[in-house]
């Protein structure tokens, strides 16, 4: 059976731009997929590789974890856990970084900004988290890992240590592909439509997540920032703005950028703000209804209790493979 494999960190809470570019996929493709197994966790071994609240991390692996459900991902065909709950992940890092190069990892561009950000020191474990995430994917055999656009070039190193190593000691792991949406792969921040919508950056106002108030997302889609033009036309360079706010109302209607262009021919971007204010607002309200029915309830518990246990299953035999073609065992 094929696997299809993705993980969300809980460095923050999860914002529109994770929503559209990847957790809302992992349950269409669920659905879409029923052959398939389907692995998704909540990457918390991926959230200490940068200085974090203890509490604020304890909090959000939780809520990482109902907002999954919330969004539709069932656990029929799927296993579905937190990371640092199945040991084989750290595990399996080790044994991938004896064939990943320093080279390889100091050119991926996700290391390089977040090391210009830290104060005081680069921890190792944000140089090594490329090599973790390999090691994620690797452990289960995927062969599909639904992804935003920014996790393009980690998911080519996945490749690259994968066939590394099994050149070097004989076939051993399956080389993961990415799915990447056409539309949605890479929401922009509403205030700087030319960076990334990141639950980690610091502009709150041009960061909508899922979990706030619904008042105050609709504020926030009313007051990004756009060009003087005041004509509702796709160009991702020339009109950064509203080409995002396009891509976000077609993500979450169906509509093409053409269809939308005309139906709005003569619209101001207030009135296009406005409507898709109310898209965006109906779309959490309805998730954070779910979110609330899951995230005190014991059924969470037991949802992620099981699905350690069938991940370790997988995890550890595979573990065990990899130990014995690089040579640790006795015999
Ligand atoms: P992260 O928040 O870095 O754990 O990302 C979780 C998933 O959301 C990954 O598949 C990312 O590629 C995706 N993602 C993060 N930010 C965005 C964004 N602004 N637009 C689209 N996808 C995103
Ligand atoms: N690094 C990913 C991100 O920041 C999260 C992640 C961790 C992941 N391990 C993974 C995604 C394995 C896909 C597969 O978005």
């Amino acid at each position: 059976m094929k696997v299809v494999l993705s993980g969300v960190k809980p460095s923050g809470i999860p914002t529109l731009g994770n929503y559209i570019g990847a957790i809302r996929n992992f349950a269409r493709l669920q659905k879409e997929m029923k052959d398939h197994h389907f692995i998704f966790f909540v990457a918390d071994l991926h959230a200490i590789t940068v200085p974090h609240d203890v509490e604020e991390l304890r909090k959000n692996i939780r809520a990482v974890a109902a907002l999954y459900l919330a969004c539709g991902l069932t656990t029929e065909n799927a296993s579905f856990f937190i990371q640092s709950e199945v040991p084989e992940h750290a595990e399996m890092c080790y044994v991938l970084q004896s064939v990943c190069y320093m080279g390889e990892l100091e050119r991926m561009t996700q290391y390089k900004d977040k090391a210009r950000k830290q104060k005081s020191g680069i921890p190792v474990a944000l140089f090594n988290y490329p090599t973790l995430m390999a090691a994620d994917i690797l452990l289960y055999d995927a062969n599909y890992v639904p992804v935003g656009d920014d996790q393009k070039q980690h998911l080519e190193l996945a490749r690259n240590i994968a066939e590394r190593f099994n050149n070097r000691y004989g076939e051993t792991f399956v080389v993961p592909e990415a799915l990447i949406n056409k539309t949605g792969a890479r929401i922009m921040n509403l205030q700087e439509p030319t960076k990334k919508m990141d639950k980690s950056e610091s502009n709150n106002k041009g960061c909508i997540f899922l979990l706030e108030s619904i008042n105050s997302a609709k504020k926030k889609i009313k007051s990004a920032v756009t060009d003087s033009e005041n004509k509702i036309q796709y160009h991702k360079t020339k009109k950064p703005g509203i080409s995002n706010l396009m891509t976000i109302y077609s993500a979450l209607t169906g509509l093409s950028n053409k269809e939308i262009e005309k139906k709005y021919a003569s619209g101001s971007y207030g009135a296009f703000k406005t409507e898709l204010a109310e898209i965006v607002g109906g779309e959490i309200a309805a998730l954070q209804k779910r979110y609330n029915e899951i995230i005190n309830s014991s059924d969470l518990d037991k949802i992620l209790d099981d699905g350690r246990e069938r991940a370790r299953e997988i995890a550890s035999k595979k573990l065990k493979e990899v130990y014995k073609k690089v040579g640790l065992t006795r015999r």
